[in-house]
């Protein structure tokens, strides 16, 4: 049989319903992965798994075979154990960056790869490079060192790891194909399981600035990765987290940075500081560590110490203003009484608008724009005073950003009782916040 039989039986199989063997699967990876398979022959495939699904083994097998094409790290020659985490990305979602830094803090390495923005969710190198001379690229040596020395790294993933993802997964970017839990758990899985680390924690995303809108749906894929991690010997938990409204009161590079940095301080949003130490404690149970208490590291200032020490190691500076936009603009609050809506999906589109995202994948972004928010979902506000500050470049960016948060912000009268508007931001008692972790899903 030609490779284009080959590859056209491939579609056919799922197309129809079926499962394809481990040869076929193989097959179809390598392939796509040299050229031999075709963009448009991929792109009908990706469709057929996203309408009709993959069996356990299906996923277990396309993973392994996306691992195999590019090279695996390994950190096995480190005195210390690894872990990292990965977040299916949110609005405002800083918390790799106290994260890291924290759990080195405790005695466990972390090998962090990550990734760029696209869409309304934020990339963790988009943040970091938002603080001056700060770099991604490192080479595995120079990964290495850093990893023996300070206990942290977040880097960019080399060429090497997972190339299939990296070419799939920019053609599902273009072919409305992400949305596939098999596609999205052996994307994620491959490139983790390639970066070397010995556990991993995942942050699973639920609501409306997330992937997966529904908590079943979230589930599922937590599940799905929770097995294929265990299947390819990294102890693996997920938790589920909301995702309804954005993580803390920052959503923009350089002001996630401030956000991140007042965490490391000792302070930072309640919701922050709850989701780090919460995550932080799943990473050093995987990895035996279990004795130490993260919250001891954070207020003592080790964590704080090994941040300085992460970002001068990359060539940053931590101590360097961080990028600040030209122009500003002030959201008030359309009403008294208490927030009872900061849709994540309206305030992320708002800074990607604003332009701390990127149109399209390659196109830089505007490190000091974005979104503060003044009054989170629960605390009072008076009418007219500021609910959120527009950040920008370009002023010609404020009126799409505005549109985008129509809808998205809903503000209630106080519950009688309670001292009805005014002092900024204070709590509402008679509003029940929903919680910040849903579930957590263990193999
Ligand atoms: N993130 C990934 O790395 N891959 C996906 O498919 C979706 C999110």
């Amino acid at each position: 049989m030609t490779d284009q039989h080959h590859a056209v039986e491939v579609i056919m199989t799922k197309r129809d319903g079926g499962e394809l063997h481990d040869e076929q699967i193989d097959w179809v990876i390598d392939a796509y992965t040299r050229g031999v398979v075709a963009d448009e022959q991929m792109s009908a495939l990706a469709m057929a798994i996203l309408l009709n699904g993959m069996s356990r083994r299906e996923v277990a097998r396309w993973t392994t075979a996306m691992l195999e094409s590019g090279d695996r790290l390994n950190f096995s020659a480190l005195s210390r154990p690894t872990a990292d985490k990965h977040s299916t990305g949110g609005v405002g979602d800083k918390i790799t960056l106290p994260l890291a830094p924290l759990v080195a803090a405790c005695g466990v390495a972390v090998p962090q790869l990550s990734g760029r923005g696209l869409g309304h969710t934020g990339g963790t190198l988009d943040k970091l490079e938002s603080i001056p001379g700060w770099r991604a690229s490192l080479t595995t040596a120079e990964m290495l060192d850093q990893l023996q020395e300070v206990g942290a790294v977040i880097c960019a993933a080399g060429e090497g790891l997972a190339p299939a993802d990296k070419k799939l997964y920019a053609l599902r970017d273009v072919t409305g194909t992400v949305e596939s839990i098999p596609l999205i758990a052996s994307s994620i899985m491959s490139k983790k399981i390639a970066e070397g680390t010995g556990s991993l924690v995942l942050d699973v995303k639920v609501g409306s600035g997330a992937f997966m809108k529904d908590l079943d749906r979230a589930r599922e894929l937590a599940e799905t990765m929770v097995a294929l991690g265990y299947d390819e010997g990294v102890r693996t938990v997920a938790l589920l987290t909301d995702m309804g409204t954005p993580l803390g009161r920052t959503a923009g590079n350089a002001l996630e940075v401030r956000e991140s940095v007042e965490v490391l301080a000792g302070g930072g949003p309640d919701d922050v500081v709850e989701l780090t130490l919460a995550l932080a404690r799943e990473m050093l149970a995987c990895a035996g560590r279990e004795d130490v208490d993260p919250a001891d590291r954070l207020a003592d200032g080790s964590a704080m110490d090994v941040w300085r020490r992460m970002i001068c190691a990359q060539g940053g500076d931590p101590d360097a203003d961080l990028p600040v936009a030209r122009h500003t603009e002030v959201v008030p609050a359309p009403a008294t009484g208490v927030v009872t809506r900061l849709d994540a999906l309206a305030v992320g589109t708002a800074a990607w608008r604003l332009g701390a995202g990127r149109p399209r994948q390659g196109e830089p972004v505007h490190h000091g724009a974005g979104v503060e928010i003044h009054a989170r979902p629960g605390e009072r506000v008076r009418e007219g005073e500021p609910l959120l500050t527009l950040h920008a470049d370009e002023p010609k960016r404020f009126d799409r950003a505005r549109s985008a948060l129509d809808g998205g912000i809903e503000v209630s009268p106080a519950e009688p009782g309670g001292t009805g508007g005014g002092g900024s931001a204070s709590s509402d008692p008679g509003y029940r916040r929903p919680p910040l972790i849903l579930d957590r899903i263990t193999a």
